[in-house]
């Protein structure tokens, strides 16, 4: 059989994946195109998009105001090393959006992002300790890769690496503790608090919502020891609020990390925060010691920012965040209605805009309690909703876009209801 010539060459990329998202062969699609909340396949499946490019589509695909803001920038040039008229404009939207914002430096990806925001602020504190939480997904750099999914759980604080390739000296600069306890972090951090630069911290960690008073535990913990607060709002940035977790839960950082939906899905992130920090980074200020090097060719791309700039305002004039909370309350609702009549112990966790369904009873908190669920379940049954062309990432974030309706939500609870059927019927669960 001939192949399509877009799949022909796809052996030349290793894995055939762009980087560790890689769906089972039997499910596995190769994209032709995304229109609003869809993606066709290249052979010739219509399916509901609940992944979103990993979340930046926030308004879908191919919207026609961030279409043409492409179009327009792109006749105008692309990139040009120098500043130009359109990244100062998205940086004054971000700054009457996001509370920490008083200041805006862009790159190129999320990863950049809290890999800059830790560098800011060693600098800015003169210390080198980091400390993360177990399970929290910073992006892929050496300082991030630690304590993400440790098979046996970390001995806390010691800081395991997730890939290989990251040396052991960086490892030594990272201590791992448990989202949600505050009591353990503050013990953790007690004995070295004099070296601590930064706690970086997933508001929402993947799908875990904070207990009342871990974010502002954290700040008070920071505020104390004079370490930085640095928010990943990579995922929550204008999703949970217009202003972020940051809004929504009523904790201002020192720094946040911001991707995805800036880019309008182009590559673009950014770091916001305190000016005093970000200053830093200004050619030629007085030496100190404290200069921080922040460069990247693209950084403040012009057609990304445009791209970013026309989907904060869609955004904004929708009051995206609610739209969310709409569409995602009556997904996790319709689940959990299908799990009810199926006796099967389904948990939506999370925020209705990146619900996680979940198999498994009691609360879910933190990583080891999330990881005790039932993961084997979880990953059939996205297999199985995308063998019902329901596109979702198995075993993970269910993201929703101001372009879904309630005829999809439909749609996918019906597949639902079959999937967890099936994952039943195979004794997936009890
Ligand atoms: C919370 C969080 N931080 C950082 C990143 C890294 O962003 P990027 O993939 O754009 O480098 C991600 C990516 O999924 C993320 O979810």
């Amino acid at each position: 059989m001939m192949k399509h010539p877009a799949t022909a060459h796809v052996d030349l990329i290793p894995g055939n994946c762009f980087g560790t998202f890689k769906l089972p062969d039997e499910v596995a699609f190769v994209t032709d195109r995304g229109e609003g909340s869809n993606l066709w396949t290249t052979d010739g499946r219509r399916l509901i998009d609940f992944v979103l490019g990993s979340g930046p589509m926030m308004i879908g695909h191919g919207h026609p105001r961030v279409v043409s803001a492409i179009q327009e920038q792109a006749a105008r040039g692309t990139t040009f090393y120098a500043m130009n008229d359109v990244a100062p404009r998205l940086a004054a939207r971000i700054a009457d959006m996001v509370p920490c914002a008083e200041a805006v430096k862009f790159v190129g990806d999320g990863a950049q992002a809290t890999f800059y925001s830790l560098r800011l602020a060693r600098a800015f504190t003169g210390r080198d300790l980091v400390l993360k939480f177990e399970g929290a997904y910073h992006g892929h750099h050496d300082y991030a890769l630690h304590g993400l999914n440790p098979e046996h759980g970390t001995n806390y604080p010691v800081a395991r690496p997730d890939s290989a390739g990251i040396p052991g000296a960086v490892s030594s600069t990272i201590l791992v503790a448990p989202y949600n306890d505050l009591e353990t972090t503050t013990q953790l951090i007690e004995p070295v608090a004099d070296r601590l630069a930064a706690i970086i911290v997933e508001p929402v960690q993947r799908s875990l919502l904070p207990r009342p008073q871990f974010l502002a535990g954290l700040r008070g913990l920071c505020s104390r020891t004079g370490a930085l607060l640095v928010f990943d709002e990579v995922v929550t940035g204008f999703r949970l609020a217009l202003g972020g977790a940051q809004e929504a839960f009523g904790v201002e950082p020192d720094l946040c990390a911001l991707g995805k939906v800036i880019g309008g899905g182009l590559p673009l992130a950014a770091v916001a925060g305190r000016r005093d920090i970000l200053e830093l980074t200004i050619p030629g200020r007085p030496e100190d010691g404290r200069s921080v090097y922040m460069s990247g060719t693209l950084n403040g791309n012009a057609i990304a920012a445009a791209a970013g700039l026309a989907t904060l305002d869609v955004i904004a004039e929708e009051n995206g965040p609610a739209r969310l909370v709409e569409i995602g309350s009556a997904l996790a609702r319709g689940f959990e209605d299908c799990a009810y009549r199926l006796s099967v112990p389904l948990q939506m966790i999370g925020p209705p805009a990146f619900a996680d369904p979940v198999f498994g009873d009691g609360e879910i908190y933190d990583h080891r309690s999330y990881t005790a669920t039932n993961r084997a379940a979880a990953k059939q049954f996205g297999i199985e909703l995308l063998k019902r062309d329901i596109f979702v990432h198995p075993a993970s974030k269910i993201y929703i876009s101001t372009a879904h309706n309630y005829d999809q939500v439909e749609v996918a609870c019906k597949a639902a209801y079959e999937a967890m059927g099936s994952i039943r019927d195979r004794g997936l669960v009890e």
